[in-house]
């Protein structure tokens, strides 16, 4: 069939408008447990002060047996077999993570371990907003209905770049992967309710995980900088002061999208940062403590792997079931932030 140019105009309105559903999670995590009172072993610091400002009792810390390649593998490969897919069914692998195994991107390799050669597989960069910004990504291929089958990863081993002698940062991070399955679907099963996206680099140096900036002779005048960097720098308290102000009203915008109100949410599934963030927010909506996730005792954070981390836990012990809705909201470096309301769909029966 040849379309004239005024059907390949309107090719966008004839086709029927998709969405995209959530289907199947998976996760992984390193065996180490690192527990705040083996931390005051390194550090000063105790048990009763990270508890009491974080919320956090434990984290894992990669291996020399794991990487980046093999937790977020791992963690896909459980979304996949929870769906019921064949890796050679992926249109899109997307992996979010700030401490990729190859800077020229880590995804190619997980796409390697999988078996999904018709895929194509690239890094996103977005620090702790990374997972929701990678999974507003994959759905605008699915609905724009040039993909139907994409994994979402969000995976970090920060580990990589603390700075194990700050205790001012180290004591709130840990290591982890987890991953979404979205498939197509009709646009009125869309789960991608409402989203939004933000950011603003004039507060950029609040978080940081800068180049290094060392410099050696090159040839003649010239010099050249030696690839690396330094290790994560923050003001906690203004990055604090960012996530309780910005997370809510990210939320209430989005609520107000879907016109929906904060009693219609069945979880509130936020960047598992700090438990005080997270009681403020629900607090704000009046979200009981019970509506909201978290297993930022035992893992700390886990930056892009947080969001489906999380998720995967609740799907697999029940709590999150096929229909129920959840608010969700990653922020961090950059600075950068982000929600979206999401329905989940569920593995098919
Ligand atoms: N153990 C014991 N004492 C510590 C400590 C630790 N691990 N870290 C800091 N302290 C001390 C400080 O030295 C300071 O002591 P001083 O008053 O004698 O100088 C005191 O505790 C208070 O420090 P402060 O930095 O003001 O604490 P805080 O209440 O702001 O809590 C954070 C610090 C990091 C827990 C908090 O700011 C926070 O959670 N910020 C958000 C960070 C975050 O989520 N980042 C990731 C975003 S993706």
């Amino acid at each position: 069939m040849v379309l004239s140019a005024t059907e390949l105009t309107n090719l966008p309105q004839l086709l029927p408008p998709r969405g995209m559903e959530l289907v199947a999670c998976g996760s992984c995590l390193p065996q180490s447990v690192v527990s705040n009172a083996l931390l005051s072993s390194r550090v000063d610091t105790n048990d009763d002060w990270i508890r009491d400002r974080t919320g956090i009792g434990s984290r894992r810390i990669a291996s020399e047996a794991d990487s980046l390649t093999s937790l977020a593998s791992d963690a896909a490969q459980a979304a996949l077999d929870l769906a019921g897919w064949r890796a050679e069914d992926l249109d899109l692998i997307l992996l979010a993570t700030s401490s990729p195994d190859d800077l020229f991107g880590t995804a190619p390799r997980i796409q390697a371990v999988l078996g999904a050669d018709r895929a194509v597989a690239f890094d996103l960069t977005a620090a702790c907003s990374g997972f929701l910004f990678a999974l507003i990504t994959a759905a605008q291929f699915i609905r724009g209905g040039s993909m139907d089958k994409v994994l979402v990863i969000g995976a970090d081993l920060l580990s990589r770049w603390v700075d194990w002698d700050d205790r001012r940062t180290c004591v709130l991070f840990g290591d982890g992967a987890g991953a979404v399955a979205l498939q197509a679907c009709p646009a009125e099963q869309d789960g991608l309710v409402a989203f939004r996206m933000r950011s603003d680099g004039q507060r950029n140096s609040c978080l940081t995980l800068a180049r290094s900036g060392a410099r050696l002779p090159l040839v003649g005048d010239l010099s050249r900088e030696v690839g690396g960097f330094g290790t994560i720098a923050m003001n906690g308290q203004e990055v604090y002061k960012f996530a309780v102000r910005e997370v809510p009203l990210v939320l209430a915008d989005l609520l107000e999208q879907a016109g929906l109100g904060a009693e219609q949410l069945d979880w509130l599934l936020l960047h598992q940062a700090n438990q005080r963030i997270l009681d403020a927010v629900a607090d704000r909506f009046a979200v009981p403590r019970e509506r909201v996730l978290t297993n930022l005792a035992a893992y700390g954070n886990t930056s892009a792997a947080t969001i489906p981390l999380m998720l995967d836990e609740a799907v697999r012990d029940g709590r999150i079931r096929p229909g129920h809705l959840i608010a969700s909201s990653g922020f961090g470096a950059g600075l950068s932030w982000g929600g979206a309301l999401l329905r989940w769909s569920g593995p098919p029966p």
